[in-house]
């Protein structure tokens, strides 16, 4: 009988959880939960007999694939894959996938509510600002940049994008403005969110020669990953200029150097939240099990990425 393990530091919500047991049970599989582990031997341990798994941000290293001995798929509960090893999985004939989409109107709906959070000085009782009339740059016009442009023209965003993957009248039939280079969004937008993924290219991409071209006030929102900011150059522009403000999801590793020297001007979730709702859980991790049965019982490989 093929075992298939949920691995989560993060938990799932217990609904999400409950409905990935049933769909796992009723195909006929074996169900493992492991979550809030703390020592990666725990994991290493966990997935020794298992044939499948189902992860979120959890780290699925060759030390991993090496322990888990049975396994023929990794299923990436979300969108980003980064923390697997691409590489060493295909080297196994391991099948890694993701669930593009599930999980992004909880992330769209966490940059809106940190850009509310940045222009009200996090709610301190001082006089803020409001995103009424303000320009938003959308740096990647995937699942989640088309949410967070949807509810930014709720809030009277002036918004605009640029992907250089995204065909312009795609983006433009959205009443987003699209401009033509990273440089010229962040030139353009008070606001920036970001929605690249961390690869190669993108690490540290968000420099000080971007940075320091925003208009006045401007403010970053990163519910992507904190990779793709170049750390030392932003701190480096935050010093000079005093008017801008960073927000992400996740803290960056220089956080106390910002609590040191940028009160006022931050805000760090303690973990990643942005896809941390019931519902963004539910739909992601169903869409999980659903790929994984599907894979067994009729060997589906739809989003397959490696
Ligand atoms: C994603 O890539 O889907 C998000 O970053 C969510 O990550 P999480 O499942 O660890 O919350």
């Amino acid at each position: 009988m093929k075992k298939i393990l949920v691995a989560t530091d993060k938990p799932f919500a217990k609904e999400a959880v409950e409905g990935i047991k049933k769909i796992t049970e009723e195909a006929g599989f074996e169900f493992a939960l492991l979550e809030k582990y703390t020592e990666v031997s725990q994991l290493l341990d966990a997935v020794k007999d298992v044939n499948a798994m189902i992860i979120r941000s959890d780290k699925v290293t060759p030390e991993v694939l090496d322990s888990a001995k049975n396994l023929e798929i990794v299923v990436r509960a979300g969108a980003g894959y980064d923390n697997v090893d691409l590489d060493a999985a295909a080297a196994k004939n391991v099948v890694v996938m993701n669930t593009p989409g599930q999980n992004s109107n909880a992330v769209a709906e966490l940059a809106l509510g940190m850009m509310v959070y940045a222009a009200r000085n996090f709610y301190n009782g001082t006089s803020g600002s409001e995103l009424l009339g303000k320009k938003l740059g959308i740096l990647a016009y995937g699942n989640v940049g088309r949410l967070v442009a949807k509810i930014a023209k709720g809030f009277g965003m002036d918004v605009y994008a640029f992907d250089a993957f995204v065909p312009k009248g795609k983006i433009e039939q959205d009443g987003v403005k699209v401009v033509g280079s990273t440089e010229e969004l962040f030139e353009t937008c008070q606001y920036i969110s970001l929605h690249i993924p961390a690869n190669d290219v993108t690490k540290k991409s968000i420099n000080k020669a971007l940075v320091s071209k925003m208009t006045k006030n401007g403010v970053i929102v990163n519910t992507a990953r904190k990779e793709v900011v170049h750390e030392e150059e932003l701190l480096e522009v935050m010093m000079e200029r005093t008017d801008i403000k960073y927000v992400s999801d996740i803290a960056p590793d220089s956080s106390h150097i910002f609590a040191d020297k940028f009160d006022g001007r931050f805000f760090f979730t303690p973990k990643k939240m942005g896809a941390q709702t019931g519902e963004a859980n539910i739909n992601a991790g169903i869409a999980a099990i659903n790929q994984i049965v599907n894979f067994f019982n009729n060997g589906d490989t739809t989003f397959k990425v490696n």
